[in-house]
């Protein structure tokens, strides 16, 4: 029987005194799915992908990734937790300024054990594919944004980890590079991959997921598809 890959169950997340920035938050996401997670500002869909991370961990409720209990893992663990399952775009890109491009991706696989060779071959690949492969040499902060992001969406992809989470991949995009990373999130999907990607593009939720997951203050609203909401939004 196949297993849920994420299985989140009754999460709450509070910071400080603030209201739950999670409130009683269930997902349940299958192997080979892209979901997508809409949900205003605020809502609570950066700590939901942190808590998926083993960044964070959630007050109460569990988090089950993979068949691993994320919520009860400690630093160390958590490290590697995220080096074999996961890969992750963040919102802001967190480059190593002091690496070059080809450095930044390759990164992922050294750390996990990786020959130098190997992992960089399998990074100039991924900068072709996404069209950069001319600033493999370059450090990031001589890049645009749109570059950065690109840098940061082929070094997620590097260790082809089961699990993609995806904050904003398109965020500070333009048109064009936006489909680029459209494309290869989906080509991805169809290889098999499951993909979270919390977004604001309806385009992106409706080309690249099947499910769509809204949050509002901190609730997981529902699980409609993305059709659908992209249909209310246009009314
Ligand atoms: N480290 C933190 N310390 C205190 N409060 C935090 C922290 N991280 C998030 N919050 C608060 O938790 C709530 C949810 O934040 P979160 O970053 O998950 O929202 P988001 O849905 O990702 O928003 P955006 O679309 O703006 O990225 C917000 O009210 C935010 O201010
Ligand atoms: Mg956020």
């Amino acid at each position: 029987m196949t297993e849920p890959l994420i299985d989140l169950r009754d999460v709450s997340r509070r910071y400080d005194d603030g209201p739950p920035a999670l409130h009683d938050a269930s997902l349940t996401v299958w192997p080979g799915e892209a979901v997508a997670i809409l949900g205003p500002s605020g809502s609570g869909k950066s700590t939901l992908l942190n808590l998926l991370a083993g960044l964070d961990r959630p007050d109460t409720g569990t988090v089950t990734v993979d068949g691993v209990r994320v919520d009860r893992l400690g630093e160390a663990a958590a490290a590697r937790y995220r080096r074999s399952k996961i890969g992750m775009i963040f919102q802001f890109f967190n480059l190593l300024d002091d690496l070059n491009v080809a450095d930044n991706v390759a990164l992922p696989a050294q750390l996990a054990g990786t020959a130098r060779g190997e992992a960089h071959r399998r990074a100039a690949e991924l900068l072709e594919a996404l069209g950069i492969a001319r600033h493999g040499r370059a450090y990031p902060g001589r890049l645009s944004g749109g570059e950065r992001q690109r840098v940061a969406v082929a070094r997620a992809l590097l260790n082809r980890p089961p699990l993609l989470l995806a904050d904003e991949p398109t965020g500070a995009l333009d048109t064009a590079s936006g489909q680029d990373v459209s494309r290869l999130l989906r080509e991805l999907n169809a290889e098999g991959q499951t993909l979270v990607v919390v977004t604001h593009d309806l385009a992106l939720a409706r080309s690249c997921t099947d499910r769509t997951v809204r949050i509002v203050d901190g609730r997981i609203v529902d699980g409609r598809i993305a059709e659908d909401v992209s249909a209310e939004m246009a009314r």
